[in-house]
C-alpha cells in the first residue's frame, strides 16, 4: 500500500510518497480503507524527530487519526461490518491507504458529515471533551480562557464551550482568526501581538479573572495565566508550542488555592482509549447529528502536497484543520 513516509528527520520536504507492507488486523481489530486523515501539531516534531510514537507504531509513518471505511472486521461483538463509514484516534501511521485499528476506538462517521469533514473531528474534539469536561470539569455560567483559540484543538475547545454555555476568553495571533472564533461563539477575543491578555481578562471581568484555563501553548503564558485564574481555579495545559521551561513563584499557587493539570491523549491506555471514543459516540457525536457541532476545516490538500500542508500549519496558517485525502 501506499503511505506519506518521514524519509529522514527534517523539514516538510523529507515527506514522500512511499510503498509499504499492508497492516494485518489482529483479534479485536479493523482493518480501514482510509478516505481522509488531518493534521495535528504532534506529527510536525515527529516529522523532526523529536516526538516518537508509542511503542509498537511505526514512526517513520505519522498520522493520529482517520476516516474511512471497513475492510474487515477481527471484532467478536461485530459493532462494525466492511463498508462502515468509520473513524477514529490513531497512536500513528495514519497517512497512508490502510490502517488497522483496536475496534473499541472507533466510532461511527455522523451521517451528515463527509469524510473530509469527519477526518476533522477525533483528535480535536476528542481532545477538548476530555480536557474541558472530565478533566477541568467546566460548569455552566464558569469564565474560560482559551489560548491558540484558533487552533484545530481551539476551534473544538470554543464549540464545545459554548453548547455548555460558557463565558469565552481566547487568544490568537490574528484579528482575522480571533473574528472567525468569535463567529463560532467565542466571546471576548485578544490578539496576543497587541493586547496583553492579562489586563484584558481583568479589566472585563472587573478583576475577578476566570474560573478556568485550556493552555495550548504552554511557556510563554504560564505567569499571566496565574494572574487571571481566580482563587481556587484550574488550569490544564496540553501543549507547548511556545516552550516548556518556565520560572514559577510556587507561592501564587497556595494561596490562589490553584488546580494545575497536564495531559496528553496520544500515551493512554487502550482501555483509557476506549472510554473517552464511548463517551464521544454518547455525549459529542450528536451534537455534530444536530449541527450544532462542525468540523472546522481550513483546507484539504491532496496526498501527493502533504509537504505543503506541513509547511502552511508549521507557518500557523491554518484557522482549525488542514485535512489530506483523495486519490494517492
Ligand atoms: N495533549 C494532547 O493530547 C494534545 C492533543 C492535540 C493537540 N495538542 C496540542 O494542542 C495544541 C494545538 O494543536 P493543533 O493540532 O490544534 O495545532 P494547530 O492547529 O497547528 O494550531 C497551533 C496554533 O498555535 C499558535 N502558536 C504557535 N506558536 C505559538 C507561540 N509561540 N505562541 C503562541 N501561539 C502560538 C498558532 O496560532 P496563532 O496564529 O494564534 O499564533 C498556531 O496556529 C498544540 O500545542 C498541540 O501539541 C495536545
Amino acid at each position: 500500500m501506499k503511505a506519506v513516509l518521514i524519509t529522514e528527520p527534517g523539514p516538510p520536504a523529507v515527506l514522500k510518497i512511499g510503498e509499504v507492507l499492508e497492516p494485518q488486523p489482529a483479534e479485536g481489530e479493523l482493518l480501514i480503507q482510509v478516505k481522509a486523515t488531518s493534521l495535528n501539531r504532534a506529527d510536525l516534531l515527529q516529522r523532526r524527530g523529536i516526538y516518537p510514537p508509542p511503542a509498537g507504531t511505526r514512526a517513520d509513518i505519522p498520522g493520529l487519526e482517520f476516516s474511512g471505511t471497513v475492510l474487515e472486521s477481527r471484532e467478536p461483538d461485530c459493532r462494525f461490518k466492511p463498508g462502515d463509514r468509520v473513524m477514529g484516534l490513531l497512536p500513528g501511521e495514519g497517512y497512508a491507504e490502510l490502517v488497522v485499528t483496536p475496534a473499541v476506538t472507533v466510532m461511527p462517521v455522523p451521517p451528515n458529515l463527509s469524510f473530509e469533514e469527519a477526518a476533522a473531528v477525533p483528535e480535536v474534539f476528542a481532545t477538548a471533551y476530555d480536557a474541558l469536561f472530565r478533566q477541568v470539569g467546566l460548569k455552566e455560567g464558569e469564565r474560560l480562557l482559551i489560548h491558540a483559540v484558533g487552533s484545530g484543538v481551539g476551534t473544538a475547545a470554543v464549540q464545545l464551550s459554548r453548547e455548555a454555555g460558557i463565558t469565552m476568553f481566547g487568544t490568537a495571533g490574528s484579528n482575522e482568526k480571533l473574528s472567525k472564533a468569535t463567529e463560532l461563539g467565542l466571546d471576548v477575543g485578544i490578539n496576543y501581538h497587541t493586547t496583553d491578555f492579562v489586563e484584558t481578562v481583568l479589566h472585563q471581568t472587573s478583576n475577578a479573572g476566570v474560573d478556568a484555563i485550556l493552555d495550548l501553548v504552554g511557556a510563554s503564558n504560564w505567569e499571566g495565566n496565574l494572574k487571571v485564574l481566580r482563587p481556587t481555579g484550574r488550569m490544564i495545559i496540553i501543549g507547548l508550542v511556545s516552550g516548556s521551561k518556565v520560572e514559577a513563584d510556587l507561592s501564587v499557587i497556595l494561596r490562589k488555592r490553584l488546580r494545575i493539570m497536564g495531559s496528553v491523549l496520544r500515551f493512554r491506555t487502550l482501555a483509557e482509549k476506549a472510554q473517552l471514543t464511548h463517551l464521544m459516540i454518547e455525549n459529542v457525536l450528536p451534537l455534530f447529528e444536530q449541527r450544532r457541532l462542525t468540523p472546522v476545516i481550513d483546507r484539504v490538500y491532496p496526498w501527493q502536497e502533504v509537504s505543503a500542508a506541513h509547511s502552511y500549519m508549521e507557518e500557523n496558517r491554518n484557522f482549525g484543520k488542514v485535512v489530506l485525502a483523495g486519490r494517492w
